[in-house]
């Protein structure tokens, strides 16, 4: 049977709704649900954040009672299996819904089909959506992760407007202000890997945690070929704050509680760290290091997204001869040239959010 105008009407509002949950829920993908009747909504319920109440546990647990007419509309397949959460299909027979209109089916191929078999095997009504109701870009990322054998890779730096990433000398290399920052620890707060380069750990000396923390357990990782990080740096200091991830080509005993991965080559991205990674459990990766690691990602098409901070500050001089991405990347070919998703202020700074087809 194809979707009523109702259907399509609720499943509208699910897409809307699940906006709220993106970058709160990733890497799990953002979930919108309503329950109708008809024309009148009587729930609407969201995936709120990682490792809670999804879509579907939410809209239901907003009404006392479902009524027999009722229909539940969510934009990707109710779940069949346990996770951080008890499988969505369970509840749904359990509160009595008798019709669902599915906006997506799972993509994962471990789960694809299962929950509306499962439902429809009940006795349940399942309406699945035409390819397209579903705006492509509410599961993008989910996807990417999917079918690439790598993390989802979000890249962020600040610069001057001279284009500099920090001062060549001194001990402070703040370049954005205060409240860029802290959207940056917001960012560090949904992801759960950070990854730097030993140029970064050797000059910055940074900790790299999300302060404050989020729900994912953030690993935070150095790119080190030559093995030139030093032993007392804080990254390695600091495992009582979260693991740390040392990825390396020198066989160097690690220091205490210093996760160690060698590798044969630390600029074989795609081959050999970037999958690693993914058999390391990070799914959402952000790249916090200087230019030759970003230019390592960029000019590999390894990047989704990137998050660039633009502060009012020109260092000017010797300290303008410090690292740029420009003095790193020799050529892009026009490929892998970004689109703009959107340009905001923030405090003092410019705020560019770019993404990668
Ligand atoms: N403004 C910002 O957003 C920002 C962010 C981070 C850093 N910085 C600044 O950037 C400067 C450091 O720049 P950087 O370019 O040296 O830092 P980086 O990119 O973090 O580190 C570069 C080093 O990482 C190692 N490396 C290992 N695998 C690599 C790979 N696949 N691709 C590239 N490099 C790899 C290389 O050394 P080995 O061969 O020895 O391993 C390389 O020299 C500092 O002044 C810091 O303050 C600014």
């Amino acid at each position: 049977m194809a979707l009523t105008a109702s259907d399509e009407q609720a499943l509208n509002l699910a897409v809307e709704i699940a906006r709220n949950g993106v970058g709160a829920v990733e890497p799990n993908p953002p979930v919108g649900a309503v329950l109708y009747a008809g024309d009148q909504t009587l729930a609407c319920g969201f995936h709120g954040a990682y490792g809670g109440a999804h879509a579907e546990r939410d809209v239901l647990s907003r009404v006392e009672s479902v009524p027999p007419a009722a229909s539940l509309a969510v934009t990707l397949e109710p779940c069949s299996s346990s996770g951080k959460q008890p499988p969505c299909v369970d509840l749904i027979l359990e509160r009595g819904v008798r019709r669902v209109v599915v906006g997506e089916v799972d993509p994962d191929p471990r789960h694809e089909g299962r929950g509306v078999q499962l439902l429809r095997a009940q006795g349940v009504e399942v309406e699945v959506a035409p390819a397209g109701l579903v705006p492509a870009e509410l599961l993008d990322e989910f996807r990417r992760c999917l079918s690439r054998r790598r993390p989802y890779v979000i890249l962020k730096w600040a610069m001057g407007l001279d284009g500099c990433w920090g001062p060549r000398h001194g001990k402070d290399t703040r370049v954005s202000g205060e409240a860029a920052r802290s959207e940056v620890h917001r960012l560090r707060a949904a992801v759960d890997g950070i990854l730097v380069g030993s140029g970064t750990v050797v000059r910055d000396d940074p900790l790299l945690t999300a302060r404050p923390p989020g729900p994912l357990v953030l690993r935070r990782i150095v790119l080190d070929a030559r093995g030139r990080v030093p032993r007392d740096c804080r990254l390695f200091q600091t495992t009582d704050q979260g693991p740390v991830l040392w990825i390396t080509g020198k066989g160097r005993k690690p220091p205490e509680g210093v996760e160690v991965q060698k590798v044969r080559d630390c600029r074989d991205l795609e081959g050999e760290v970037l999958p690693r990674l993914l058999d390391l459990g990070v799914r959402r990766l952000l790249v916090e290091g200087g230019p030759s690691v970003a230019v390592s990602f960029l000019k590999k098409g390894l990047v989704d997204r990137a998050w660039v901070f633009v502060a009012p500050v020109l260092f000017g001089g010797e300290q303008a001869r410090g690292p740029t991405l420009a003095a790193a990347l020799e050529e892009l070919p026009d490929s892998l040239r970004p689109r703009v998703e959107d340009v905001r202020r923030i405090g003092c700074d410019a705020w560019f959010k770019l993404s990668w087809s």
